[in-house]
């Protein structure tokens, strides 16, 4: 069984990406690290335990991280996800027993790496904040590391957060500067990616009109966010950033179209969180920018996990 370590700010498309992963078979998750981003952390933590419960997980540590970036105070851009992070249906579920461990996330990820040299993947779906500080605090994380699989960034400048920045990289650009600028091996699932793999209306509707309380669920807590992609922003079909990076770490495989660069990101003023792709000879291009994954995979994934009764 493959170990990867989950760090998440749920948030929708991130409780979808856990949903999948918790499905696949070869993989076990050995640690999920909350962080504040799409709603605060003591959100995030609650939508954790939520996630897992509706899954029918068996136990995993979870461990809180940072409430806010590097420098700071908290973003606040809520307009997605909803005041509690899962579009307005998390008090339904009350507060589901958490299985809190002590260690903060980023000390947790350190521990989990040097436990398993060589062999962790790491998924990273929110703010790069515990994931910066992880590389603070043990310089060697990028070789104990197998590969970091991050949600975020933009390379064609087309933003989410601003017209030229993307969420992730926005809420904490620092973290992001740290991270990416490292010579870890990582894979960038960015924006431009998500849309490029949007879910076509008719195709979203009939993934959930089955009876799995997975369905139900999913439903419950998209159908907001999916009328306003569809009609306010005019997305072509439902944008799924972080189960997409899910489904490119649990099948790398299946990636078919991608390149190799380094990423530079802008901390300051009107481009803060800009990403930009380099080339240079003087620095291996240690990231693998995601173009193309195969549809047949991704729409399968999808389904399996909709489909799932626990
Ligand atoms: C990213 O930002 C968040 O809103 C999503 O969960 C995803 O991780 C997309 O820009
Ligand atoms: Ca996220």
């Amino acid at each position: 069984m493959r170990p990867v370590f989950v760090d998440t700010d749920v948030g929708i498309d991130d409780a979808i990406a856990l949903l999948m992963l918790l499905r696949a078979p070869d993989l076990t998750i050995i640690g999920i690290g909350g962080v504040d981003g799409n709603c605060p952390l003591d959100a995030v933590m609650r939508n954790i335990a939520i996630v897992l419960d509706v899954a029918g997980a068996a136990p995993i540590p979870v461990y809180r991280g940072a409430t806010r970036p590097l420098m700071g105070t908290r973003p606040t851009f809520d307009i997605v996800h909803g005041d509690d992070g899962l579009g307005g249906v998390a008090h339904h579920f009350g507060s589901p027993p958490a299985n809190h461990a002590p260690l903060p996330a980023a000390m947790a990820l350190v521990e989990a790496a040097r436990a398993t040299p060589g062999t962790l993947d790491v998924l990273a779906l929110g703010p790069l904040t515990n994931i910066a500080l992880a590389f603070l605090l043990e310089p060697d994380l990028p070789r104990l590391v197998r590969r970091f699989f991050i949600m975020g960034g933009t390379l064609t400048a087309q933003g989410n957060v601003t017209p030229v920045a993307e969420f992730n990289i926005w809420a904490d650009a620092e973290a992001a500067k740290i991270v990416l600028k490292s010579d870890a091996n990582i894979t960038l699932i960015t924006w431009e990616a998500t849309l490029a793999h949007t879910i076509p209306w008719p195709t979203w509707q009939a993934m959930l009109a089955g009876q799995s309380h997975i369905a139900h669920f999913v439903h419950a807590m998209s159908s907001d966010l999916a009328a306003r992609c569809r009609t306010e922003w005019g997305y072509a079909g439902m944008p799924l950033p972080d189960p997409l990076a899910a489904a490119v770490l649990m099948q790398p495989e299946g990636v078919r179209q991608a390149y190799q660069c380094r990423v530079a990101v802008e901390t300051q003023g009107l481009a803060r969180g800009l990403t930009v792709p380099q080339t240079t000879h003087q620095a291996p291009a240690n990231i693998q920018v995601v173009e193309q994954f195969d549809p047949t995979i991704w729409h399968r994934m999808l389904q399996r996990t909709f489909t799932h009764e626990s």
